[in-house]
């Protein structure tokens, strides 16, 4: 049985497909023997590619204010003890220059889906990104919105765009969404995303509340057949403010075979090591690199409204500068051989 199941980490390596079948025993028969060996031949896809070069993403968090009252996210809507923020135009733009003299070479505006960022005001802060800051990628995470807002913001200047699947599965879908979201017009913006000509990023959350081996089986699935250019993926933590509030959290183990069997399915995929990974152990970002990982995505956010963007608890580096997160990861990367890079941080085809 052990050995079946090694057999099958050298197939994924080899071939980066298995069967649905195949992925079950694997994902099912997790050993820490298993996910060392996945570990070790994830290293080794990614290290033709990227080395042990880390690409950085400057997050800039614009705004909490959110229309949606998805049940694991502690900015839903219901939440009435979040103090609710926007940064001006002004502030975003500053923070994204603060971050370019940094070393950032990528800026991700995130935030609830508020209706104040029109696709104009949007817009404008990407055209003052991208003129404040020369070779830098815009990346937008400002949740579903329609084709043609996402063609206007494009033509202003955006090059990628992150939203998360949040799950693979529709059923799943509608477990963890209130009825008026749906799963297909979340995988609709993902196909439009795409078309118009954006570098996508999709993802999950590892440990989701009614999350089974057989979600994880189409989340696998879902990578092999849309192969995103980035997928993001950091366990579930409860927020004390949502209904999940005493749900359990995704595990750093399973987070990391599934980082593996990621890079492996898809080698030349952008895979961040996320913050929530770095929430629930200390070196949880650093884990994540020696799983296959090779992004990180440091907060920019203003120091003042960084407890506020609060999607699950006990979330790191809200008391941090964005010059001391810089450095602490830099140094972080350092300690295991691995170095950030000052670099737009392409997916390489
Ligand atoms: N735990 C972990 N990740 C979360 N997200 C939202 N709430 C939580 C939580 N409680 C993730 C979602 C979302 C991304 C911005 O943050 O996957 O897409
Ligand atoms: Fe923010 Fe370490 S990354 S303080």
């Amino acid at each position: 049985m052990a050995e079946r199941l090694e057999q099958l980490v050298d197939k994924l390596a080899a071939e980066h497909t298995l069967t649905d079948g195949e992925y079950r025993d694997l994902i099912a028969g997790r050993t820490p023997e298993l996910a060392e060996r996945l570990a070790e031949r994830a290293v080794a896809a990614r290290e033709p590619i990227y080395g042990t070069k880390v690409f950085t993403r400057g997050l800039v968090e614009i705004s909490n204010y959110c229309k949606n009252d998805c049940l694991y996210c502690g900015i839903r809507r219901s939440n009435k003890n979040v103090e609710r923020y926007r940064l001006d135009p002004d502030t975003i733009v500053a923070c994204a220059r603060e971050g370019y003299e940094l070393g950032f070479r990528t800026i991700v505006l995130q935030g609830g889906e508020d209706g104040h960022f029109t696709d104009e005001v949007l817009g404008d802060i990407v055209v003052r990104i991208k003129e404040t800051c020369p070779d830098t990628a815009v990346t937008l995470s400002m949740g579903e919105r329609s084709r043609e807002s996402y063609q206007r913001l494009f033509d202003a200047g955006a090059d990628r765009y992150l939203l998360r699947h949040e799950t693979a599965s529709p059923e799943h879908y509608a477990q963890l969404h209130p009825a008026e979201m749906s799963w297909e017009h979340r995988m609709q913006c993902l196909r439009d995303l795409r078309e118009i000509g954006y570098q996508v990023g999709a993802g999950f959350m590892v440990g989701a509340p009614y999350q089974t081996v057989e979600h994880l089986v189409r989340e696998m699935r879902f990578v092999e057949d849309f192969k995103p250019d980035m997928c993001g993926i950091g366990p579930f933590i409860p927020h004390h403010d949502t209904p999940f509030a005493n749900e359990p959290q995704g595990t750093l183990e399973l987070t990391l075979y599934l980082l593996s069997m990621i890079r492996l399915i898809h080698p030349s995929v952008l895979l961040p090591a996320t913050t929530a990974l770095g929430t629930i152990d200390e070196r949880g970002r650093e884990k994540g690199m020696l799983a296959g990982a090779n992004v990180v995505m440091p907060n920019l956010s203003p120091v003042a409204v960084r407890k506020q963007y609060e999607l699950y608890d006990n979330k790191i580096c809200t008391g941090e500068e964005s010059a001391q997160c810089r450095g602490c990861l830099g140094l972080r990367m350092t300690l295991i051989g691995y170095e950030l890079a000052i670099d737009r941080g392409d997916i390489r085809k």
